[in-house]
């Protein structure tokens, strides 16, 4: 399946309605990417910037805003500062993962090195705390910067758990709501806080983000091992290759045969790989029914997501945010 035939309509008509406040969110990313001083950041920003990307996160902000009623400027600075700590944690990732494709390009660190992934990553984090003082709200301060701290302990817990095969589904369950539901939920949440919305509506979009994070994430695992084909923008196989524990590995491990573990202690404990052991990897998910389990699992979290919808007000921008929970998992039907 193509992902711009079908399942990228909810996400364009979140953007469509968003517009206006989008072209805001992405003129002022494009101010302040920009360095007068270091020509080498907008040269790595611009790079990344311009290759697109899906702007799910800032359109959540915004979204989150607008449908409990905001009508002040500073949702567009909390939407820009929320995909600056996304592209930040996008190119120190791609260096830790050695990564040779984002967003349909090379990579920072293919292109340039990894010190300016590392350093203009730094600075993207930077910008986007100038960008959140600016709201003067300490509240969405105390928020995103707590985000960033999960962010960077679930990247590091991944790092321990890679390469170890007694990694369970709960330091799974943990590692994935770090990395990427921590800024979803933030995401979310800051776009109610900076709005004033009823604290049990600011729990509800906390709520949303965080389910909604990890069926994304549970989905990108599976994209990982190509089960949508080709398309994505990314390298496939670079989990099996940096011998992630990711939930469809954790489930073939736990149910394979004597044989079958001496090859995930090969190739995921020892590192040592060959050419055809990415299918032989793929043939024992499908045996086991891994990616069938783990599908089953993105379901059911975005299935939570959409249920606690019903905590928030009544607004157009609500079923665009039901149809989101939906598209994330449609990328692998
Ligand atoms: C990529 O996120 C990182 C993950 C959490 C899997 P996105 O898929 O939202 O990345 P872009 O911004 O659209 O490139
Ligand atoms: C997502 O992790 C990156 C962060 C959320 C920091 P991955 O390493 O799984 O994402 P991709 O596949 O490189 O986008
Ligand atoms: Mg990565
Ligand atoms: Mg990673």
């Amino acid at each position: 399946m193509s992902l711009d035939e079908t399942a990228d309509r909810p996400l364009d008509r979140l953007a469509t309605h968003l517009a206006a406040d989008m072209d805001a969110v992405n003129a002022l990313i494009r101010r302040r990417m920009a360095s007068d001083h270091a020509p080498r950041i907008p040269q790595v920003t611009a790079h990344l910037v311009e290759a697109g990307g899906k702007r799910i996160r800032p359109m959540l902000t915004l979204a989150a805003a607008r449908l409990c009623g905001y009508g002040g400027p500073y949702h567009v600075h909390l939407a820009a500062t929320v995909e600056f700590i996304h592209t930040a944690t996008l190119l120190h990732d791609d260096v830790v993962d050695e990564s040779a494709q984002r967003r349909g390009r090379p990579t920072a660190n293919l292109l340039w090195d990894n010190k300016s992934s590392v350093l203009v990553g730094d600075y993207l984090f930077s910008r986007s705390f100038q960008l959140m003082v600016e709201t003067g709200s300490l509240r969405v301060l105390d928020i995103l910067a707590n985000a960033s701290a999960t962010i960077a302990e679930g990247e590091v817990l991944q790092l321990s758990a890679a390469q170890d095969l007694a990694t369970t589904e709960a330091v799974y369950l943990r590692v994935i709501r770090g990395k990427t539901a921590a800024l979803f939920a933030a995401a979310t949440e800051v776009g109610g806080v900076i709005a004033g919305a009823p604290e049990d509506q600011v729990r509800a979009l906390n709520a949303y983000g965080d389910a909604l994070g990890i069926a994304f994430q549970i989905v990108d695992d599976l994209l990982d091992y190509g089960i949508a084909g080709d398309g994505i923008g990314k390298n496939l196989g670079d989990d099996f290759r940096e011998r992630k524990l990711t939930l469809p590995v954790i489930r073939a491990v736990a149910r394979a045969t004597p044989e079958e573990r001496a090859f995930w202690v090969r190739t995921i404990e020892k590192g040592d790989q060959g050419a055809g052991d990415l299918q032989e990897a793929l043939r024992l998910l499908d045996r086991h029914g891994a990616l069938e389990t783990t599908r089953a699992d993105a379901l059911a979290w975005a299935a939570k997501a959409r249920d606690v919808l019903g905590g928030l007000p009544d607004h157009p921008l609500r079923e665009m945010l039901d149809d989101l929970a939906s598209y994330v998992v449609e990328r692998i039907n």
